[in-house]
Formats: structure tokens, sequence, C-alpha cells
């Protein structure tokens, strides 16, 4: 990596070595990639959903690949909070950065999981993912109405004083207000985009090619949605973004920081190459250094909206 460009950034009051973190639920706990990676070389990773107590995923199958794509039902299987804080953490190197996501049924969930994720030092900040179904509201996802979102970015606040992260689903029509509600109530930050709901069909079976017949469809298929999404969140609030979706290369996360984000996760592409973060981090610092960027921050935002000539 180039010793000449300052590759740090500051996201929603955490301090990130650079820009890339790793998407929940493509990361696992961190531990499962130490073999593969020296974990500092990234800006650090978002663990896989926690609940309460552990949680086993839906039966398979449930993963299925697309045209430049993958679609997936995992639902949240997960150890649970408690093995996540007494087994994984403590397996990590300290200088590693570690946003742990939590997951719920009701905002209550959130809440105390959040509480207990807030004592220990490890734990940089609090991810909220709120593409839960709300069952009590009719199985709207939390993300999908402002003000269930709302309550729940309060409940969640209420609980921590740690770095508190909204992820945000794209299946939505106005992003920008679901952005606006979470800063309203007191986030620090949004992640964006989870998956974007889809299907696929087998017609030799004449069957969903998924268990739970619906998925979330993430890679490069999804990335300009992503980097659409990104873009009008970053109109509508003060709070720094995380941008998400389809990040394969330097190149895709760049263009993320262009149109506002701060940081961005990185997802699918761990499937492909688990170096991809890593890779994609060094390949920031190169773009930063041959364009003429002495810090990697001075790119976020940069989208040049001049009139072109004619
Ligand atoms: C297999 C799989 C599991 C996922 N699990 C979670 C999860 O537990 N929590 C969450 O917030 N997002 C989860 N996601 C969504 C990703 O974190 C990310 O938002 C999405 O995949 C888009 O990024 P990508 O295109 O780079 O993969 C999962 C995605 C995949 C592919």
């Amino acid at each position: 990596m180039s010793q000449k460009v300052d590759t740090r950034v500051s996201f929603a009051g955490i301090e990130l070595r650079n820009p890339v973190l790793t998407a929940s639920g493509t990361f696992g706990y961190g531990t499962e990639f130490e073999d593969f990676m020296d974990l500092t070389r990234i800006g650090g990773f978002v663990g896989k959903s926690l609940t309460r107590s552990p949680r086993s995923g839906n039966p398979p199958p449930r993963i299925a690949e697309t045209p430049s794509g993958m679609l997936n039902a995992i639902s949240i299987e997960n150890i649970g909070v408690e093995a996540f804080l007494e087994e994984r953490l403590p397996a990590l190197p300290e200088s590693v950065v570690v946003i742990a996501s939590c997951f719920g049924t009701e905002p209550e969930d959130y809440a105390e999981l959040a509480a207990r994720l807030s004592e220990s030092p490890r734990v940089a900040g609090i991810e909220v993912n709120a593409s839960c179904p709300h069952v009590k509201s009719g199985g709207i996802e939390f993300g999908q109405d402002p003000q269930l979102l709302g309550r729940l970015i309060e409940r969640v606040r209420a609980a921590t004083s740690k770095p508190l992260l909204a992820k945000l689903s794209p299946n939505v029509s106005r992003i920008g207000d679901m952005a606006k509600v979470c800063e309203d109530f007191g986030a620090d930050g949004i992640s964006l985009i989870n998956t974007v709901q889809a299907m696929e069909v087998d017609i030799k079976t004449r069957r969903p090619v998924l268990s739970n017949v619906l998925g979330g469809l993430s890679g490069p298929a999804i990335r300009p949605i992503a980097l659409r999404m990104v873009w009008q969140a970053s109109q509508a609030v003060n709070i720094p973004i995380c941008g998400i979706g389809g990040i394969l290369t330097a190149e895709d996360a760049v263009k993320f920081l262009l149109c506002g984000a701060t940081a961005v996760q990185v997802g699918t592409a761990n499937y492909m190459n688990p170096l991809a973060a890593a890779e994609i981090a060094e390949g920031i610092s190169a773009y930063a250094e041959a364009n003429g960027f002495p810090r990697v921050a001075d790119l976020i935002g940069a989208l040049d909206l001049s009139e072109r000539g004619g």
C-alpha cells in the first residue's frame, strides 16, 4: 500500500485505518477469516447479526446463484450474543475494529442486545439490522415503515452510548426519508443497502429455487441500485453513510465514496475471494494517489456534478 496517502477515515465516531469493512453475514465472526487474511489490512468488520439465543436458519436450499448476483434466504442463523461475547470476540486481535450487528422481533430485543454488547470494550459500534419483519404490524419490516423504524432506533439509542448504525432495507420507495428518520431518532450513521427482495424459479421442477420462496439478492447485480440509494441518502442526512451493495473492486468502492459514503462494506465478494476487502482497501489508496488525493477522506462526496461542456 502507498505510504503517501492517508487512508484513515472517521466513521460515526469510529476511527478506521481505512474505509473498508466487511458486511454482516458474509464474514462470519471474523475468526473464520484469520487463516486467510491479516484482519488489520481492513478497516474492520461487521459480525453476523446476533439474536439473544442461538438460532438456526432456514432449511436448504437457501442459496442460489443468479446472473451477476447471489440469492440467499439463510435467515439469521447465528451463535447467539453470549457465545459471541465469550468465545469469538476474545479470540480476535485487539487491533481489529469489530462492529456487532443485532436483530430481533421487537424493539426491546434489539435494545437488550445493544445493551449487552455495549458492555464489551471490544465492540466499537452497534449496527441495527432493520430488515426483520415486525409480526404485530402485519409482517412489514422495521426498515419499511418510518414509524416502526423511528421507534426501533429511539429504543436502541436509549440502550447504548456506543456509535449506533442503522442498516437500511432497500425495499422501500423513499430511502432518503428512512435515513432521515434514523438521524432524527439518534443514529450516528447509516449502513445501506441490505439485500434486495427477489426470487428465482427452476422450470424443470417448476419450483422456487429457495425453500423460503423469497430471498435477498446481493452482488454486482444490485450495485447501481445501492449507489443510487447511497447518493439519495447522502442528500437527505448529515450523519455519515456506509455504502454496501455489489462492491467487488476498488473502483466500485471509489464510486460509493464519491457518491457520499464515508466507508463501505464488502459482502458477496468475500465468497469469491476471501482477500477481496483487503485488496479493495489497497486499491482505493492507489486510486487516491494516482488521482492526486492526499487523503482517502478527500474522495468522500467528491462527485463532479458540474455541467458537461458541449
Ligand atoms: C449469505 C448472506 C448473509 C447475510 N446475512 C446478513 C445478516 O446477518 N445481517 C445483515 O445485516 N445483512 C446480512 N446480509 C446482507 C449483507 O450484509 C449486505 O448488506 C448485502 O449482501 C449487500 O452487499 P453485497 O452485494 O456486497 O453482498 C447477508 C448477505 C448474504 C449474501
